[in-house]
C-alpha cells in the first residue's frame, strides 16, 4: 500500500519528535499528531518555537520546516484516524497504580482506549502500529479489540518500538542504530511490514531495518531497556566498592570499557538512573516473568531496580553523614533537576528522591536547572505525597541564576550532568558559600582536583 497519510495518537516525548522527523524526511506523506491534551497541542502549534512542549536539541528547526507543510498537530482524533492508512499509538504506558499488578505491571488503559477508538472510527483497512513500549503479547489484545468492536474492516498490527533517548532524540531518529518492525507472518502481515519499511527507507539504510515476528519485536524493546539499565546498576554497584577500596570508578569503567566485548558506552557511574522508562519497563518485565512463574528471571531483573534505589539513597545519606550528621536548616543547592542533560523531562529523576530524603532531614533545598521551571520542581516533590504542599513549598526554592542558588549554601549537589556546570566560575561560587564548602558530584562531571585546590571538599561517585 502506498502510504500518503499517517496519524499518531499521543503528542508526547515519543510521538512529537518521531513524527516531526518522519514528516521532515517524507514530504509526500501527511503526518497528523493528535492528543487529548489541548494545552499540549496548542504548545506544539505555538508560533514561537521556544514554546513547543518538548525541549530537544534540533527539534525546533525540524518542526519549523515541516509544520503546516505536511506536519499537523490537532485534537481532532477521530478525523485523523479516519483519514490515515497507518495509525501509530504513542500514548503513555505508566506503571499501574491500582488493582492487580499495582506498582509493577504496565497500565494499558490508554492503549485499550486507542484501540476502541480506532475500531469505532475506521471505515477502511488500517495498519495499527504499536510505538509505545508494551508488554509482550499486547498486540493480541489490540487485535481482539479491533476485530470484535470494529466495522468489519481489516486491521494489521505492527510492533515498531522506539529506541530514542531524550536529549539526543533528533540525532537518534535521524541516524538510528536500527529500526525494528514486527508483524504477522501471513501474506497480509508481510505487506503491512513492507508499507512501514517503505516509510523508513526514505532516510534509513535497508541494512538497518530489521523485521521480526510481533512478539520478538515487543520483547526486544523491554530487553534493550533492561540491558541498558543493568549496565548502569552494575557500574553503580562497583562504585560503592570503589569508595571502600581506593579504586576509582572512572578508571575501572575505562579499563573494562576498552574490552570490545564489554564496550565503553553506558558505564558512567551516577546518582542513579532516572527517566520515565527504565524503571517502568523493568518492573513490567519482572511482572511478566512472575506471571509465567519464572521467579528466578524476575528476581534477577528486579535487582537492577533495587540497586538503583540503593544508589539514590546512598547519595543522600552520604551528604548527611559528611555534613556532620545533620543538615537541619542547612542550605543545600542542587545543580540540575532533569533526569539527564539536554532535556526538560524530570520524570523519575534521581533529584526528586534525593531532595525528598534531605527534606526529611529538615534541609533547605535550592534548585537551579537551566530547563526546569520552579512549578515543575514543586509538582515533582508534591507527587510523592511525603508531606503537605505547604511544607514542600517552605523546603525548596528554585532559582534562575546558578550563582544566586549557591550563595550561602553549605553544600552543592550535582544531580544532572549539564555541560554549563563545568564552565562556572567556581572560585566565585566558593567565596559565596558557607565553610567548609562541600560539593557532592552525583555525575562525576566536575574537575575534583581543581575544586579541591580552590578549597572545596569534593566528593564524587565511586572514588
Ligand atoms: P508522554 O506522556 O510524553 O505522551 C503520551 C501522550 O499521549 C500524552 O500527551 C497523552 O495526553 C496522550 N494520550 C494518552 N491517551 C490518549 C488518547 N486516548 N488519545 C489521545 N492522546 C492520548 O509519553 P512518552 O514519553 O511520549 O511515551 C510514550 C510511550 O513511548 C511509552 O510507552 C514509553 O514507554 C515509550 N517510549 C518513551 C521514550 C521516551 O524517551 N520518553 C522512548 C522510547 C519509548
Ligand atoms: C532510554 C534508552 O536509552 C532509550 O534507548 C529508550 O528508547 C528510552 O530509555 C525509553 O524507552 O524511554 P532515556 O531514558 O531517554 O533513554 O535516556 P538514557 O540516556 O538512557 O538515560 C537514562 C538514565 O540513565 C539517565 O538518568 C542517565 O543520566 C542515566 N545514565 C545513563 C547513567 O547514569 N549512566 C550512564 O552511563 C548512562
Amino acid at each position: 500500500m502506498k502510504i500518503t497519510k499517517i496519524c499518531c495518537i499521543g503528542a508526547g516525548y515519543v510521538g512529537g519528535p518521531t513524527m516531526a522527523v518522519i514528516a521532515q524526511k517524507c514530504p509526500h506523506i501527511q503526518v497528523t499528531v493528535v492528543d487529548l491534551n489541548e494545552e499540549r497541542i496548542a504548545a506544539w502549534n505555538d508560533k514561537d518555537l521556544n514554546n513547543i512542549p518538548i525541549y530537544e536539541p534540533g527539534l525546533d528547526a525540524i518542526v519549523s520546516e515541516a509544520r503546516d507543510r505536511n506536519l499537523f498537530f490537532s485534537t481532532e482524533v477521530d478525523k485523523a484516524i479516519d483519514e490515515a492508512q497507518i495509525i501509530f499509538i504513542s500514548v503513555n504506558t505508566p506503571t499501574k497504580t491500582y488493582g492487580k499488578g499495582k506498582g509493577m505491571a504496565a497500565d494499558l488503559k490508554f492503549i485499550e482506549l486507542c484501540a476502541r477508538q480506532i475500531a469505532r472510527v475506521a471505515k477502511d483497512n488500517k495498519i495499527v502500529v504499536e510505538k509505545s513500549t508494551l508488554p509482550v503479547r499486547t498486540a493480541e489484545a489490540i487485535k481482539s479489540i479491533l476485530d470484535n468492536t470494529g466495522n468489519g474492516v481489516q486491521f494489521q498490527i505492527l510492533s515498531n518500538p522506539e529506541f530514542l533517548a531524550e536529549g539526543t532524540a533528533v540525532q537518534d531518529l535521524l541516524n538510528p542504530d536500527r529500526i525494528l518492525i514486527g508483524g504477522d507472518t501471513t501474506f497480509e502481515g508481510q505487506k503491512a511490514i513492507q508499507s512501514l519499511v517503505d516509510v523508513y527507507s526514505n532516510w534509513v539504510n535497508a541494512d538497518k531495518i530489521l523485521t521480526t515476528n510481533v512478539w520478538s519485536s515487543e520483547l526486544s524493546k523491554l530487553t534493550a531497556n533492561a540491558f541498558l539499565a543493568q549496565r548502569i546498576s552494575s557500574i553503580n554497584a562497583m562504585s560503592e566498592l570503589c569508595e571502600k577500596t581506593g579504586a576509582d570508578i572512572n578508571e575501572v569503567a575505562k579499563a573494562i570499557g576498552m574490552d570490545s566485548r564489554i564496550g565503553s558506552k553506558f558505564l558512567k557511574a551516577s546518582v542513579g538512573f532516572g527517566g520515565s522508562c527504565f524503571q517502568k519497563d523493568i518492573l513490567n518485565l519482572v511482572y511478566i516473568a512472575k506471571s509465567y512463574g519464572l521467579n528466578e528471571v524476575a528476581d534477577y531483573w528486579e535487582q537492577v531496580i533495587i540497586m538503583n534505589d540503593h544508589q539514590k539513597r546512598r547519595f543522600s545519606s552520604k551528604i548527611v553523614q559528611t555534613l556532620y550528621n545533620t543538615v537541619s536548616d542547612k542550605k543545600i543547592t542542587f545543580l540540575g533537576w532533569a533526569f539527564k542533560k539536554d532535556t526538560n523531562d524530570t520524570r523519575e529523576s534521581a533529584a526528586i528522591y534525593v531532595a525528598n530524603d534531605l527534606i526529611n532531614e529538615h534541609a533547605k533545598i535550592a534548585v537551579y536547572d537551566p530547563k526546569v521551571s520552579s512549578k515543575k520542581v514543586l509538582d515533582d516533590l508534591n507527587y510523592l505525597e511525603t508531606r503537605s504542599i505547604e511544607n514542600n513549598a517552605n523546603s525548596i526554592t528554585s532559582h534562575l541564576d546558578p550563582y544566586e542558588a549557591c550563595q550561602n549554601a553549605h553544600a552543592i549537589a550535582i544531580l544532572t550532568e549539564w555541560d554549563e556546570f563545568k564552565l562556572y566560575d567556581w572560585q566565585k561560587i566558593y567565596d559565596s558559600m558557607q565553610k567548609p564548602a562541600f560539593i557532592f558530584d552525583g555525575r562525576n562531571v566536575l574537575n575534583g582536583i581543581e575544586l579541591t585546590e580552590i578549597g572545596f571538599i569534593y566528593k564524587g561517585i565511586g572514588s
